[in-house]
């Protein structure tokens, strides 16, 4: 049971059939809302739907491409006719040392993390509910000189200011916007998009342990937790922030843990 209700809204996730998206269609659901879940590998959203249960439809698209998205918006709207929150969550995390950069490994990852941001949230506007919520998502990444994450931390730090932007721009529709900024929690990328193996997942994740206040890495309803929060009214004074959800990694010097 949802601290906070839902009942009634529509929400779209994309990203959602694994991870962090998973996560957050997860408690999206147990508050009350119906969810999209978007994604480009249909087994992988089948897979999803069967964990979730009720109240969820999944959507095959790539949201680096605007026409999907225009898709989805039709479909979401021919089906509920409206939507209230938005988690654009998709995201792509390979890293790259600055001298190992392509011109593809940079567009690839402008084209997930950025402009499908992007044009996610410009696809969905005419359908939005004046009064809705925008969650963007950014990464602790974007503020720590990870090295090997130039590109990853140029596009996540550009979903803040882009945020930002919005939060402005769709004040006379009162739709509020705001960033998440997860910390370390292993999820199914870290070895289909990052290519590591359980061991080397385990051996991150107590690495990172040891690096985090709350003594653990995190879990993708913890996520989810904070996507009610911020699309429910429990929120409704809090725009244009950046939540960074990483149990303190980033809050406190390392050397006084
Ligand atoms: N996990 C962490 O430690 C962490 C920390 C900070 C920030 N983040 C951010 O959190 C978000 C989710 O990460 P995650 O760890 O849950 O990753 P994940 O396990 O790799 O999940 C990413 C999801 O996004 C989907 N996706 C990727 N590219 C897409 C595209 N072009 N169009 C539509 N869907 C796409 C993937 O499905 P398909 O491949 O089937 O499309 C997958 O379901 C990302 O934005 C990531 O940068 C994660």
């Amino acid at each position: 049971m949802s601290a906070y209700t839902l009942n009634g809204k529509v929400a779209l996730v994309t990203g959602g059939g694994t991870g962090l998206g998973l996560g957050g269609a997860k408690r999206l659901v147990e508050a009350g809302a119906f969810v999209y879940i978007v994604g480009r590998r249909q087994s992988v959203l089948d897979e999803a739907i069967k964990k979730l249960g009720a109240n969820v439809r999944a959507i095959v698209a790539d949201v680096s491409k605007k026409e999907d998205m225009v898709r989805v918006a039709a479909t979401i709207c021919a089906e509920k006719g409206k939507l209230d929150i938005i988690f654009s969550n998709a995201g792509y995390y390979k890293g790259a040392k600055l001298e190992d950069v392509t011109e593809e490994y940079f567009d690839a990852i402008v084209n997930v993390n950025l402009k499908g941001q992007m044009f996610t949230v410009q696809a969905m506007l005419p359908i939005m509910n004046d009064g809705g919520s925008i969650i963007l998502t950014s990464s602790m990444t974007a503020f720590i000189g990870l090295p090997e994450y130039t590109g990853y931390a140029a596009t996540k730090a550009a979903v803040i200011g882009m945020a930002k932007v919005w939060t402005t721009e769709l004040k006379s529709r009162k739709i509020r916007v705001n960033v998440i900024s997860p910390g370390a929690i292993p999820t199914e990328g870290y070895e289909t998009v990052q290519g590591m193996t359980p061991e080397q997942v385990k051996e991150f994740a107590e690495k990172c342990a040891a690096e985090i206040p709350v003594g653990r890495v995190g879990r993708a309803e913890e996520i989810g937790d904070s996507v009610v929060f911020l699309g429910s009214d429990a929120s409704s004074f809090i725009n244009g922030v950046n939540l960074v959800v990483d149990g303190g990694q980033t809050q406190v010097y390392a050397g006084n843990l």
